[in-house]
């Protein structure tokens, strides 16, 4: 019976075309994984389906047609690339041991979770094995180290945790390893040491810890060594400095210590070195001068310490170069000008003395020039002029003496100068108001002197700061100013400046600070609404202003205060009087001395006993700094107010400008300093994410407290938007942008901390741009840490036009109330403005028309219409939106999802987004 089986088996065997045998295993497997998938995922392989009516043993069930699958010449698939298809499912079903002759295996950019299965070690011949950009979650399998043909093995953007197996000390094949951006951790296995041949390094942004095993720097043929941000120590081993085909070391956001290798860069070939932000000590590598090929170098925020002046050498190719923050000192080389592709240099904060090299000009492609606080002395030369790309310069805090050259008018392009605190003198020469792109104009703490140039009142786009104070200017303020309608900050204290404040300045309506203080103004301070919510100290030392506000003196009707007939008298009583006082002051100094002495003693006392810091930033700040930075406080250097407390912008003495957040008194009171506040605290600072904003830290104190965080320098959404020019900058392309990057960080937020945050307060003020118009998310004031299981009933927290319905009636914040603002937000930047009335209009039964307007009809019309792409992905944007606002918050979508969604937003029928209504859109029908 038995020899009988046998004898049949053999025969089918035989009979079969065995490529066609295992064809139609492979056909399985493959139908088996798609059935497997969720949701619509099957049908987006439409091709992968056998003919019901075809017998078993028909050739046409090979799935060599099928689309991404290639076969050898004997029918069996040795190829199989799905990526980018929006796959969603696991692997658990994939069945490898049916696969005896794949080599590659593409899966990247999907929506594959689960864990990478054990069983993969059947793909005995797998050379390239790509899952990257997938949400698979759990540990890198031990067998991985099984699958010892592969060459190239890349699994980054997933959510793998735990260690790298030692085993891939056995993947001797290997060219490449890409586990970049996951959530590894422990050391670097040694064993990574054996791939004799591996190219390509990638483990970035991970929480790998421990120091770079000496063993990898005998990977003669690595050319790419990306371990950045990572919580990477000790220091790094010499020969990695050897080896002489590497192009790219990126080392930067870790705790690295010690010297950098001196041998860098030894075969010439290093392009892309960072190191910044880490700890390194010690001398730049004398290597690197000869490092030809060089394009970006990043060796900042380290405590570096090495004459400059012969370190650096000519680098034809080198494109942007940041040195800031160390302990360089020396000359400026004359040999920068001839880096003939530099665009971006900065060197601020060293101890760099010795004056600015003319031959900068030779760099004709700077844009962004930064030798901020240093020693450089002498005068800025006029050929620094001749860089007309230049868009940031910034000289500050030098001692930098002569005259600003009038040639400073050619720079039109400058959008930041900054010459604040150096000994420059003589007159502001007139053509500064031809850089008309200026946004920042800082020219505080020099010597300048003569009257302030009416041509500053053309530089009509200048929104963050005009700072002229501390100077010796005099005459009168030119009414001019006025024009400046961006204007949001403007110091013009301490001078000499007389006469009156124009008129015209009722005319500058985005003002939120000003300050006028010491000098010598009078008559009637203007009326609008900035100058009535300043206080005294914006004004006092003055000759006389009179004006509305407690402190100064009420006008008469002429315009000036009241008791101005009365002063002749007064003067001469008033020089008596302090002659009387002096001689007093003089008699009773002794005592009160003592007195005060001990006064001042108690207080600081009681500052130190009352105060609590939380510091999360690297550089030192203290309380004592914010304080002085602030002025205490002064209006001078508030920015906003929000719901909270007010905002300064504080530029500490390091040159780092932070942005503080004074909290109200009220939010000063119970809860403060609790248990749950302080945990709360602590979770906040380790949330970080491109676009939410960096926590530096934090301060309790019965007098001030206040919270302290990135400053940036576009402000706020809101404000952009509203603003027809800054909005009409804000492109679709930015727009998106701006979406997708806050998608991600609410997606980091909910999904990816534990536990989740809730933002509780997402409006279109609490999101902040910076230079680029990256957005980053601001104000945790309202957020509370959200367990998964505690009840999360709190008072009513948000902003008026962003509260989900549901808040009403229930106190429940859960991660779906964020979805509700994110909804409202994602319509705000389609449209162009808050669209409460839209949404009002689209559920009023009164007019039931607005249901047919055309989605392509509402975007902003300060924009001209959208480019092919970026329709695609404002329909996407528009359709998320909506199911955003579903008043059932189950039927939200997640953060997960939209941001999903989002980055994938491609290949959609153009007629879609034409004829799209926004009915439709509301009743979720498309
Ligand atoms: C088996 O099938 C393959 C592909 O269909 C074909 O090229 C080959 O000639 C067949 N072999 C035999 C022995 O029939
Ligand atoms: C083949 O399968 C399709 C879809 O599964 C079905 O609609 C069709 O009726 C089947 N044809 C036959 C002949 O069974
Ligand atoms: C195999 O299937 C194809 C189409 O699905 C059909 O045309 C052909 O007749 C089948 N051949 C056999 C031998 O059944
Ligand atoms: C694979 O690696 C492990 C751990 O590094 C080692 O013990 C084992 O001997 C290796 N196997 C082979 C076949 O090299
Ligand atoms: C680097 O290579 C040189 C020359 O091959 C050798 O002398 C030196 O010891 C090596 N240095 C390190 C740290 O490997
Ligand atoms: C950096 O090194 C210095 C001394 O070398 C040490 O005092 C400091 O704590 C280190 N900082 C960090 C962040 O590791
Ligand atoms: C990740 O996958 C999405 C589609 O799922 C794709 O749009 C996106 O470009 C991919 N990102 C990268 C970096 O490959």
């Amino acid at each position: 019976m038995f020899s009988l089986y046998s004898y049949y088996l053999l025969l089918l065997v035989l009979a079969l075309n065995t490529s066609q045998y295992f064809g139609n295993m492979e056909t399985e497997a493959l139908l088996k994984w798609k059935a497997s998938l969720l949701n619509d995922s099957p049908s987006l392989l439409p091709t992968w389906t056998t003919s019901n009516s075809s017998s078993y043993f028909n050739k046409t069930t090979t799935p060599c047609t099928w689309s991404g699958i290639s076969c050898n010449n004997a029918g069996n698939v040795v190829k199989l690339n799905v990526s980018t298809l929006g796959l969603q499912g696991t692997l658990l079903n994939f069945k490898f041991s049916s696969f005896l002759y794949l080599t590659t295996l593409d899966l990247s950019s999907n929506a594959l979770f689960g864990t990478i299965p054990t069983h993969i070690t059947n793909l005995s011949q797998i050379t390239s094995l790509i899952f990257s950009n997938n949400t698979l979650s759990g540990e890198i399998p031990r067998e991985i180290g099984l699958l010892t043909n592969l060459v190239s093995l890349v699994i980054s953007q997933n959510l793998l945790y735990g260690p790298i197996p030692s085993t891939v000390g056995n993947l001797t094949k290997l060219h490449g390893l890409g586990l970049w951006d996951n959530q590894l951790n422990g050391s670097i296995p040694p064993e990574i040491g054996n791939l004799k041949s591996l190219s390509a390094l990638s483990l970035w942004r991970n929480n790998f810890s421990g120091t770079i095993p000496v063993s990898l720097g005998y990977l003669r043929d690595l050319t790419t060594l990306d371990l950045f941000e990572n919580l990477l120590s000790g220091s790094i081993p010499p020969h990695i400095g050897n080896l002489t085909n590497l192009k790219r070391l990126l080392l930067f956001d870790n705790t690295f210590s010690g010297n950098l290798p001196q041998n860098l860069c030894r075969g010439g070939s290093l392009e892309n070195f960072a190191v910044a932000f880490n700890n390194f000590t010690g001398p730049i590598p004398k290597s690197l001068k000869n490092c030809s090929n060089l394009v970006r170098v990043r060796l900042e925020r380290n405590q570096l310490a090495d004459n400059i002046s012969e370190a650096f050498g000519v680098y034809p190719s080198l494109d942007y170069m940041d040195l800031s923050h160390n302990n360089l000192y020396g000359e400026l080389s004359r040999i920068w000008g001839k880096c003939h592709s530099l665009t971006y240099l900065s060197l601020s904060n060293n101890k760099i003395s010795g004056s600015i090299p003319p031959e900068f000009r030779e760099s004709t492609q700077l844009r962004k020039l930064d030798l901020s606080d240093n020693h450089m002395v002498g005068e800025i030369p006029k050929e620094l002029m001749k860089l007309n790309f230049l868009i940031y310069l910034n000289l500050s805090h030098n001692e930098l003496s002569g005259q600003l050259p009038r040639e400073i008018g050619s720079l039109s392009e400058l959008d930041r100068l900054d010459i604040s605190s150096n000994y420059l003198s003589g007159p502001i020469p007139g053509e500064v108001g031809k850089c008309s792109k200026l946004l920042y104009l800082g020219l505080s703490c020099n010597i300048f002197n003569g009257s302030i140039p009416t041509q500053i009142g053309d530089l009509i786009s200048l929104s963050i700061l005009l700072d002229l104070s501390h100077n010796e200017l005099t005459g009168g303020i030119p009414s001019k100013i006025g024009s400046l309608r961006k204007l949001e900050n403007l110091n013009l204290s301490h001078n000499m400046l007389s006469g009156n404040i124009p008129s015209s300045f009722e005319e500058m309506e985005s003002l939120l600070s000003i300050d006028v203080s010491y000098n010598q103004l009078e008559g009637r301070i203007p009326t609008n609404k900035a100058f009535q919510n300043l206080s005294f100290d914006a004004f006092k030392n003055n000759k006389d202003l009179c004006g509305n506000v407690s402190g100064l003196q009420a006008c008469d009707s002429s315009g000036t205060s009241k008791s101005n007939a009365m002063d002749k008298h007064k003067v001469v009583i008033t020089i008596i009087l302090s002659l009387l006082g002096v001689l007093f002051l003089i008699l009773a100094s002794a005592g009160v001395f003592f007195i005060f002495y001990r006064k001042k003693i108690d207080v600081k006392e009681e500052i130190q006993k009352d105060l609590f810091c939380v510091w999360n930033y690297d550089g030192n700040i203290v309380y004592e700094d914010i304080i002085e930075a602030t002025e205490n406080f002064s209006p001078g250097h508030c920015i906003g107010t929000g719901g909270y407390g007010s905002v300064y912008k504080a530029e500490l003495s390091t040159g780092q400008v932070v942005a503080v957040k004074k909290l109200h008194p009220s939010e000063n009171g119970v809860g403060l300093g609790s248990k749950a506040f302080l945990d709360e605290i602590s979770a906040l600072s380790e949330v970080r994410h491109r676009n939410i904003v960096r926590f530096y830290g934090f301060c309790l104190h019965a007098r001030h407290s206040f919270i302290i965080s990135e400053y940036l320098e576009r402000g706020n959404l809101s404000k952009v938007l509203s603003d027809i020019e800054e909005a009409v900058k804000l492109d679709w392309v930015r727009r998106i942008n701006i979406i997708k990057g806050l998608a991600n960080a609410f997606s980091y937020l909910h999904h990816d901390c534990s536990p989740p945050i809730v933002h509780r307060d997402i409006s279109s003020s609490n999101i902040l741009l910076d230079l680029e118009y990256e957005a980053r998310v601001s104000d945790f004031g309202t957020a509370r840490l959200l367990k998964p299981d505690s009840s999360n009933w709190t008072e009513l927290a948000g902003t008026y036009g962003y509260i989900a319905p549901e808040l009403a009636y229930t106190m429940r914040v859960t991660e779906k109330c964020d979805m509700y603002s994110f909804g409202v937000l994602m319509l705000e930047v389609l449209i162009g403005i808050h669209p409460g009335e839209l949404l009002s209009s689209l559920t009023s039964s009164s007019s039931p028309t607005s249901q047919n307007v055309l989605l392509k009809d509402i975007l902003d019309g300060c924009l001209s219409p959208p480019t092919l792409h970026a329709s695609y992905e404002l329909f996407i944007m528009a359709k998320l939106a909506f199911s955003c606002l579903d008043a059932n918050p189950e039927s939200r979508p997640t953060m997960k999802h939209v941001s999903r969604e989002l980055s994938k937003a491609e290949a959609l029928d153009l007629e879609l987004f034409h004829t799209t209504t926004l009915g439709q859109l509301m009743h979720r029908e498309i």
